[in-house]
């Protein structure tokens, strides 16, 4: 068994954080989406890896390097183009050889792990196996028809779906799909899509199982999802406190700061996470924010947030459901008005006079 992780395409959705930064490296609770993606990946106990990039895949290269650190053997291929998911397989071919894989979008959390599911797709072996998740707006996603467990219609982001049933990112192909990738056509938006090899592969007899997601799902596609999946992460936090908090400051719920942090004068309601070398000045974090190292947050409050790193926040009134890329600078008067909402780029500055 082999994994397939697409860590491709463009992150048009989460522009313009995504201009300078891959969306499958945006951290949730401190960490990369695709830090989740292959932690459930080893811990499913899956070892050899294919990581596919896009043209521009060295922050990925950067980040993951040989895969040592999750215990995986990690190589890479390069897509020239985001194609479609199928392509993306296709570019992948020779790598795969004859053996079956599971192929993860570098984009989806499964805070509960795909360990129970590989083991449904190696006890059952089907052709596929794909996770369904109940949405309510089928029409953004790839949707399945099932009868019982047997998925008996899927179809890629459906005007009039048959059902509310969609297709996450993550699936469990025996080498049968390689033949219905090589039969299929680009769709009306271009891509070839991996739902139209399902589909493919139904329409020859193959035997396709569906398995519901117990728990949580998350496609971080778009800032709202990011800002729900970084919920989710939080509320698995355990407190710890390893930064100097002054005691003028006081901290409720789950926290975690880090090392070389310095909280004066500040309150921090969790789940809530800090990173290393950060400070807090008469500042107030409220539930489900991660802040990224090396962040100053002077004079201003925060909640519901993912902030990157080295961030410089000062007299913000309150930032809320807001994500910012590295190094933003937020600067205003102690006077201007609070519920700001933003999703900034690296280095993006703003400073907003009375
Ligand atoms: O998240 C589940 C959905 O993912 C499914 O319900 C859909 O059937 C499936 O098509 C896909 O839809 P998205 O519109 O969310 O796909 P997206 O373009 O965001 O790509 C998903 C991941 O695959 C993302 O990490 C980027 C990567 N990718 C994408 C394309 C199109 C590649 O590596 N290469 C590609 O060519």
């Amino acid at each position: 068994m082999k994994a397939l992780v697409l860590s491709g395409g463009q992150g048009t959705r989460l522009r313009p954080m995504t201009l300078g930064r891959s969306k499958q490296l945006i951290p949730v609770a401190n960490r990369p989406v695709l830090h989740y993606v292959l932690q459930n990946i080893a811990d499913a106990g899956i070892k050899e890896t294919i990581v596919v990039i896009g043209e521009d895949g060295r922050q990925i290269r950067d980040y993951v390097g040989n895969g040592a650190r999750w215990g995986l053997a990690v190589t890479y291929v390069q897509q020239r183009k985001p194609l479609g998911l199928a392509h993306a397989v296709l570019t992948a071919r020779e790598k795969l050889g004859e053996a079956s894989f599971l192929m993860y979008l570098g984009d989806n959390l499964l805070p509960n792990g795909i360990a129970q599911y590989l083991r449904v797709f190696q006890e059952k072996r089907p052709d596929a196996l794909v996770l369904v998740h109940p949405v309510t707006n089928p029409q953004s996603f790839g949707i399945a028809k099932l009868v019982d467990s047997r998925v008996v219609e899927v179809l890629e982001k459906p005007t009039d779906p048959p059902s509310n049933l969609a297709l996450i990112g993550v699936y469990f192909f025996s080498p049968k799909i390689h033949e219905s990738i090589a039969r299929i056509t680009p769709s009306a938006r271009g891509e070839l899509e991996i739902t139209d090899a399902i589909q493919d592969l139904l329409s020859r007899g193959g035997q396709v199982e569906a398995e519901r997601v117990c728990g949580p799902w998350h496609d971080t596609g778009q800032a709202n999802d990011l800002l729900a999946a970084n919920k989710t992460m939080l509320l698995k936090l355990e407190h710890k406190i390893e930064g100097h908090i002054d005691p003028c400051s006081t901290i409720s719920g789950p926290v975690q700061i880090s090392a070389g942090t310095v909280v004066v004068n500040s309150r921090i309601c969790g789940p809530a996470i800090i990173g290393e070398d950060c400070a807090l000045y008469n500042s107030f974090i409220g539930p489900f924010t991660a802040v990224q190292k090396g962040t100053r947050l002077i004079d201003t409050a925060v909640c519901d947030s993912i902030i990157l790193a080295g961030c410089r926040l000062e007299n913000v009134p309150l930032l809320n459901h807001s994500i910012l890329g590295e190094n933003t600078e937020l600067t205003t008067s102690p006077r201007s008005q609070p519920g700001w909402q933003l999703l900034t780029a690296d280095h993006t500055r703003l400073s907003v006079p009375v």
